[in-house]
């Protein structure tokens, strides 16, 4: 029978029951709850046929990126469309099965479009604006990211109950397009309507990150840890963002602790997890930090993903673990296995033949100390970059390493330039950009203007 869900929605289900454990669920999703699995359970008893529960656990298994999961998530796919035969279901819950079907056969372009007609024809569900954000992160299409919730945004009344968690999905898009002042506002915003936001508390932190203001965004993450304390995994990255901040600010004893107890304090073989600690230990040894055995640890997962080929944008951070360890031969295995189609998806192939392959072969570059040639591709795959999905925050690890090959292959002016530019780009404060352009400096070779201008950047507790 149909049952109206929280927002209003009909679902079909055999009890009020079962409709409760779903907008349950929905709210864990939402808010990146370690309840979630618990929840999924609880609605799987209430409903062993749940098309949305179905749909849910299919989508939750291809966002962990793992080849070992491609069979269950078809598999919940399968279960989804199933029970959408035997019993009927409403044309939105047709969507998500069509959605389901597609994602789990590697087609996620198409399975957005699925979501994005739920999206247009119920902005009320915010599973689905919320799924097409976290899809559209994966795939790096921010454009669509920002349509979608827009979308969502100004079409749902202010009586919503999860308005303050789309909130939070404007924000980060508004912080990935560079428009800080109104990510903030937006993402305080979400923060007052929904206190559980962590993706909101998250689009904020990521505000302080890109313009520089480590302080802030210390104190953003310091005095809110309520609002993550729920959190599954993801309290891992909001750990990840707050090392960032002391990275920033100088405070390596600092960085290294929160690595060791809070962002690799479990173990977890997450790519999203393997991704903080690659990025943070690689921005530690590119500031001289003696990162000790730490890479050991990740290494030996990146070691088992080698021919994984779920993500480009995970084998490029299992990359950096091989490299970082040392494990040569399973770092070539990794960059011959992106220079192939292999497994992977027709679309993750694709992003593979673009730009992941350039990218492994520059990483293994700058690691033999050809510089010249990893900074040459690594420049031309710029502007493509993007097509690996995440944050500017986090390929910004690529960018570091970019730049440190262009100074180290001797292209000075460039690199002052583009030093520069970086700290233009960050408010004027960046501690990556002001310690190479004082190296710079030291050298001998800077231009007037960059010497006074880093010497008048460096502030003291950064260097
Ligand atoms: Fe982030």
């Amino acid at each position: 029978m149909l049952i109206k869900d929280s927002v209003g929605l009909d679902i079909t289900a055999p009890s009020q029951e079962a409709v409760s454990a779903h907008d349950d669920l929905v709210v864990c999703v939402l808010s990146h709850s370690r309840a979630a699995p618990q929840m999924m359970a609880r609605l799987f008893e209430a409903d062993p046929q749940s098309v949305m529960g179905w749909a849910i656990k299919c989508f939750s298994a291809l966002m962990l990126a793992r080849s070992e999961l491609a069979g269950p998530a078809r598999a919940a796919a399968l279960e989804a469309r199933k029970s959408f035969a035997e019993r009927g279901g409403t044309r939105r819950e047709g969507y998500y099965v069509r959605a389901a079907m597609l994602a789990s056969h590697g087609q996620w372009t198409r399975a957005l479009e699925l979501i994005e007609l739920v999206v247009s024809e119920t902005p009320e569900d915010s599973l689905a604006a919320k799924l097409s954000h976290g899809l559209r992160f994966m795939i790096g299409d921010s454009k669509g990211m920002r349509r979608s919730i827009e979308s969502v945004v100004s079409r749902i009344g202010s009586d919503h109950p999860y308005l303050g968690y789309m909130y939070g999905c404007q924000s980060f898009v508004l912080e990935e397009a560079g428009e800080y002042v109104a990510a903030e506002r937006v993402g305080r915003k979400a923060m007052m309507l929904a206190p559980q936001d962590a993706w909101g508390l998250h689009a904020v932190s990521h505000v302080y990150e890109m313009t520089g203001n480590a302080a802030a965004g210390i104190q953003w993450l310091e005095t809110r840890k309520a609002s993550y304390a729920h959190c599954n995994n993801f309290s891992y990255h909001l750990f990840w963002h707050l090392a960032l901040y002391r990275l920033e600010l100088g405070d390596t004893a600092g960085v290294l602790d929160l690595y060791d107890e809070q962002i690799r304090n479990v173990e977890s073989d997450d790519f999203r997890d393997i991704a903080n600690a690659a990025s943070l230990l690689t921005r530690l040894e590119l500031d001289g930090v003696n990162v000790g055995r730490r890479w050991d640890e990740i290494a030996d997962i990146a070691e088992r993903r080698v021919a994984d080929g779920s993500l480009v944008f995970a084998d490029l951070h299992y990359l950096l673990a091989l490299i970082g360890a040392g494990r040569d031969q399973a770092a070539h295995l990794l960059s011959a296995h992106l220079g192939t189609d292999g497994e992977r998806s027709v679309e993750q192939g694709r992003v593979a033949a673009a730009v992941g392959a350039g990218m492994s072969d520059a990483l293994l570059a700058f690691k033999n100390m050809q510089f010249g040639e990893a900074a040459e591709t690594m420049t031309r795959l710029r502007p493509d970059l993007l097509r690996i999905g995440g944050s500017h925050a986090q390929r910004d690890v690529f960018e570091q390493i970019r730049l440190e090959a262009v100074i180290r292959s001797g292209q000075l002016d460039q690199a002052e330039d583009m030093l520069l530019d970086r700290l233009a780009a960050r408010g004027g404060s960046n501690a990556f950009a002001a310690k190479r352009l004082a190296r710079l400096k030291r050298s001998g070779t800077r231009n007037e203007r960059v010497g006074v201008l880093a010497t008048a950047l460096m502030a003291p507790q950064t260097l």
